[in-house]
């Protein structure tokens, strides 16, 4: 097959005819399908469910010399913390325990910046004319939906395969009204990236000119490999106290595509001196979180090796889901020459560059169709996409035999808005 970019206008014309006629016979299957959120299936969230018989009217609720049931220990169960502590290679007294999800950790922290200032802020960013806020992208539309609600100038960073661009990053931060920046550093939402060391040295390294710049590392994916077995990550706290930048970072991680997402256990990781400044605004907020989910988690997952074989059975599950995504991309699109994507080996997403000013068409072709994708722009701040170009797909959810009927409707939509594109 031709390349798009390398037909003449008759051959885009007949192509045009071939994959409109496709696309009208798939249209009038009625299909309701939905690539569009990085959803567990119902067969991941099956594989959890002995956890709900680990505690019962007559179990013991005793753990680490605490009644779990009761107030108290508002930074978690001391062996939640440890189990957190060893999967993300830190020590215990730097994490705390949250409750449901780490998202609301993170806004939480960025609202005590604007409300209380962070520990080193000279005054509250809400008492600031300007905050502005790096965004590396392809991202994560909740990551920028947080900034976008605070009235931040959000900066979009380009991403590379390597991480985010850090020559530009490097110079974005000496502006001090630049206070803080968004990271996913393995299997990014959406490109799947894994930061490289290279980066990572340079971001734990950054010399901002805010005294109060804030690294948001969210390491959602930091267990979640469908294609490879798991692949050991940097410690973000260790390598930025080398630099002397322990304050900088807060880490968030979760249960939520371990366990249950909006029902599994959230943690931030942070410098002592930053756990001893938001456990005393934290105390005015809120007595303890829920210690039976912690206790739950704990005696289910046990520790890291154990979260680590359930991650396996969730990877046995994912794997050909994804292997299907690529599969159809690889079939049907890449011989075309117009798009491009990454193929990650975990995370939750694969992210698709099309020909530039047709993401948005080939989404309405998509939904008209009957498939759900996330909304093209999504994946940059203001859910703006200054190339019209990105889309962000999640095999996730749907059954297999669904995921392909959702490819082809996807792929002929590709094909479709980029042939108007071309003839336009
Ligand atoms: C990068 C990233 N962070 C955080 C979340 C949400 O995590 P939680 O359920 O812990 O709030 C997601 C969910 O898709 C995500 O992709």
């Amino acid at each position: 097959m031709k390349k798009y970019t390398d037909m003449t206008a008759e051959e885009l014309q007949s192509e045009l005819k071939v994959v409109e006629a496709k696309y009208e016979e798939l249209k009038g299957k009625g299909l309701s399908l939905n690539m569009a959120r990085g959803k567990p299936g119902k067969e991941q969230l099956d594989l959890t469910s002995e956890m709900m018989d680990i505690l019962t009217s007559d179990s013991d609720y005793m753990c680490d010399g605490i009644d779990a049931r009761n107030y108290g220990n508002l930074d978690g169960l001391p062996s939640c913390k440890k189990l957190f502590a060893e999967i993300l290679g830190v020590k215990p007294e730097n994490v705390f325990v949250g409750g449901n999800a780490s998202l609301q950790l993170m806004y939480d922290t960025i609202s005590k910046a604007y409300t209380h200032g962070m520990k080193n802020s000279s005054k509250p960013w809400a008492k600031l004319d300007t905050v502005k806020w790096l965004c590396p992208a392809p991202g994560y539309d909740r990551h920028f939906k947080v900034s976008e609600t605070f009235g931040m100038e959000m900066i979009t960073v380009p991403m590379t395969p390597a991480g985010p661009d850090m020559d530009l990053v490097e110079e974005l931060i000496r502006d001090p009204a630049v206070k803080g920046m968004w990271c996913v550093p393995k299997y990014s939402n959406p490109d799947g990236i894994v930061y490289s060391d290279e980066t990572i040295r340079r971001i734990a390294s950054m010399k901002p000119a805010a005294e109060d710049f804030l690294l948001m590392w969210d390491n959602a994916y930091c267990v979640h490999e469908f294609f490879c077995d798991f692949v050991p990550f940097a410690d973000i706290l260790g390598e930025c106290a080398k630099y002397g930048n322990e304050d900088m970072v807060f880490e968030f991680a979760s249960t939520s595509k371990i366990t249950y997402p909006g029902a599994g256990v959230s943690v931030f990781v942070c410098s002592e001196g930053n756990m001893a400044y938001m456990m005393k605004l934290l105390n005015a907020q809120i007595i303890s979180y829920d210690k039976v989910n912690q206790l739950r988690h704990v005696r289910y997952l046990k520790d890291k090796a154990g979260v680590l074989a359930l991650m396996k059975r969730h990877a046995a599950i994912l794997a050909p889901k994804f292997q299907c995504v690529l599969d159809n991309l690889d079939r049907e699109i890449a011989p075309l020459g117009f798009a491009s994507w990454q193929h990650p080996m975990g995370g939750y997403f694969i992210s698709v560059n099309t020909l530039p000013g047709t993401a948005k068409a080939a989404w309405q072709l998509c939904k008209d169709a009957g498939l759900t994708m996330t909304n093209a722009g999504a994946t940059f701040p203001y859910g703006k996409d200054p190339q019209d170009s990105n889309m962000r797909v999640a095999p996730s959810l749907p059954p297999i035999e669904q995921l392909q009927q959702a490819m082809e409707v996807y792929c002929t939509s590709l094909k479709l808005a980029a042939l108007r594109k071309l003839l336009a």
